[in-house]
């Protein structure tokens, strides 16, 4: 049965990787804003231009266009029939309110809303190590995960590149505008009983393999 699930939690806290261990054992479709929008950029579309200056300085993306590029995708065949693990949306109450009435529609409902948590020193050192690859998005870090060859992927042999918002700055502003913003998001999904807390702080695999446990996941 297709799987939904929708991970929050702040900058560098392992949204991107826990997704990705989640689509491999589910076969859920993996849907990340943040890669989409920066891949929009990369091809300099309107969406990627208009999206680059809120993204290099660590702000969010305005509501409109972001609910309408994650629900092109969400009503699309494959998304339907395989599920979805959403990284990075909803990432406002207001986009949570609108995911629920896009569910509704769509007759479906979300099977978790997982808070990956850790400490803020855990997270600084994430972010400024993290390393992806410009070809397939595999994402490295230089001393928790490294590649085997320095600066391409193991993967795909695409180069490895620090993002552009992993500046000092915008890592900043990216931590103060998921409290301001994003926080409330828990809230709303506690207030509806839907939550689940992660301790994100310990290794991938421990983080992975509690969420296995806790979300029932047995194959894909
Ligand atoms: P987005 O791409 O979503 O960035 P983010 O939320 O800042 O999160 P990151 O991708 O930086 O971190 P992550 O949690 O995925 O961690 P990762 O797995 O890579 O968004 C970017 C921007 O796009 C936003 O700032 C905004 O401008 C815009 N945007 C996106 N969505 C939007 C929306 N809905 N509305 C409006 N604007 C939006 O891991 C980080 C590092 O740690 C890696 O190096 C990894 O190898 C390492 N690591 C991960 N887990 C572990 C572990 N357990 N142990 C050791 N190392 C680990
Ligand atoms: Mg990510």
């Amino acid at each position: 049965m297709a799987i939904r699930l929708v991970l929050i939690g702040p900058p560098g806290v392992g949204k991107g990787t826990q997704s990705k261990l989640l689509s491999e054992l589910t076969g859920a479709r993996p849907l990340s804003s943040g890669l989409i929008f920066r891949a929009e950029i990369e091809a300099d579309t309107e969406l990627g231009q208009l999206a680059k200056d809120y993204i290099d300085h660590g702000h969010l993306v305005p509501n409109g266009v972001t609910i309408q590029m994650m629900f092109k995708r969400l009503r699309q065949e494959e998304t339907r029939q395989k599920g979805f693990i959403l990284d990075g949306f909803p990432r406002t109450v207001r986009q949570a309110e609108a995911l629920d009435e896009e569910l509704d529609k769509e007759q479906v409902t979300l099977d978790g809303v997982i808070s990956l948590q850790a400490p803020l020193d855990v997270i600084v050192h994430r972010l400024t190590g993290r390393l992806g690859c410009t070809k397939c998005g595999e994402i490295y870090h230089s001393v928790n995960h490294p590649p085997h060859r320095e600066g391409l992927c193991d993967k795909c042999d695409g180069f490895l590149v620090v993002r552009g918002d992993d500046t000092p700055e915008a890592i900043r502003e990216r931590l103060v505008v998921f409290e301001e913003a994003t926080a409330p998001v828990l809230d709303y999904y506690a207030a509806t009983g839907r939550l689940m807390a992660i301790d994100a702080g310990r290794e991938s695999d421990e983080v992975g393999a509690e969420l296995k446990q806790r979300l029932n996941l047995t194959c894909a």
